[in-house]
């Protein structure tokens, strides 16, 4: 047997015994299967993906990250004043925890800080310095998918009161309905009075927006096309990523960024014993980030239940950052009961 055959048949024995890689494998099959082939964005997070996602946070062109910690630093007062003393802060997607950080440098004393992501490496090594940088507080790092149920750790389920926290505009990477599950199960695990502080994305015109996810020094292409290799290395796939090119657009009419991976020739690819055809030109769909106003996405979020407290901008009206309260009264919690 070839070294090859044989990385292919331990990568096919651990997708057997591992769920997590059971699922990407599965996820890539049905998603490459497709008329439009397609993979969720939550793939993109594998250790070089978190890494390359802050380097993209650093590019002049991709304005979100200073936009929305420039709104937290002015309006940390205001926010920390909605966040009960004692109540447990649950971030979701926490990343690098920087914008957590401003947050926890404003509130009062919380019964922990949890912060959830599916990228283990990056969560861990935050974690570590969190405790450093805040010595009283309890942080607790969760590696989940969020799209999924998880258990909330003690110390935040004992807590009075719980407060999600769900920065980075990440809730436009959902499509709307996903955006609005979501929600409603984030309701579901932090409980009735929770709070939800949303940061989010602002619809405005596609040249801002088509510059931020095709920066001039191709870091976001890097991190596109990491996705290829994370495929080749724990799928055993035999991607060529220079036979493929990063594409981003504004999608005006669905009021979202695109993402795509395109081939840049006819080529077959294997992948955990497949082959995948790809034309000339065909994409794989790696990302949408839908871009919201206030309204509509107060809107979406009334619809299941959370009531808009307060919303905040920039000067420019680029970003948002919107604080929800769960009403147990109104929308899906009435549904479900019936
Ligand atoms: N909150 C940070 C990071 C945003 S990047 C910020 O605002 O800068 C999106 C983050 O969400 C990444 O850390 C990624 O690993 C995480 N993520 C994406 N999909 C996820 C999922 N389904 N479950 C848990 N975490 C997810
Ligand atoms: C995490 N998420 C909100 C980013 C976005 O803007 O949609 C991910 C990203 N994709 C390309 N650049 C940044």
């Amino acid at each position: 047997m070839t070294a090859a055959a044989r990385a292919l048949r331990q990568k096919a024995s651990a997708s057997t015994t591992d769920p997590a890689l059971a699922e990407f494998e599965a996820d890539v099959i049905a998603g490459f299967r497709k008329p439009q082939k397609a993979l969720s964005p939550k793939y993109l997070y594998d250790e070089a993906g978190s890494i390359l996602f802050e380097e993209i946070t650093d590019t002049p062109e991709y304005y979100p990250t200073r936009t929305e910690m420039s709104i937290l630093r002015e309006r940390a007062k205001e926010i920390a004043a909605l966040i009960p003393e004692g109540a447990a802060i649950v971030e979701f997607g926490s990343g690098s925890s920087k914008k957590a950080r401003i947050l926890l440098q404003a509130v009062g004393p919380l019964s922990a800080y949890v912060s959830v992501d599916i990228s283990a490496e990056m969560l861990v090594e935050e974690a570590k310095t969190l405790r450093r940088d805040f010595p009283g507080l309890n942080v607790v790092p969760v590696v989940a998918d969020f799209t999924q149920g998880f258990e909330l750790p003690r110390e935040a389920a004992d807590a009075p009161v719980r407060v999600g926290f769900f920065p980075g505009s990440t809730i436009g990477n959902f499509e709307p309905h996903a955006a609005a599950a979501f929600l409603r199960n984030a309701a579901d695990i932090l409980g009735d009075g929770a709070l939800m502080i949303v940061g989010a994305d602002l619809v405005k015109p596609a040249g801002i927006l088509n510059a931020a996810y095709n920066d001039n020094q191709g870091v976001t292409a890097r991190f596109n096309l990491n996705l290829l290799t994370r495929i080749n290395r724990e799928l055993g796939g035999n991607f060529d990523p220079s036979a493929f090119e990063h594409h981003a657009f504004f999608n005006r009419e669905r009021s979202r960024i695109e993402m795509h991976l395109a081939s840049l020739k006819k080529q077959k690819v294997r992948i955990a014993g497949e082959t995948f055809d790809f034309r000339m030109g065909e994409t794989i769909h790696t990302e949408c980030s839908y871009k919201y106003s206030i309204e509509s996405l107060a809107a979406l979020a009334r619809g299941v239940g959370w009531a808009p407290v307060k919303a905040w901008t920039d000067r420019q009206g680029l970003f948002s950052i919107q604080a929800f309260r769960f009403d147990a009264g109104t929308g899906v919690r009435q549904k479900n009961a019936q």
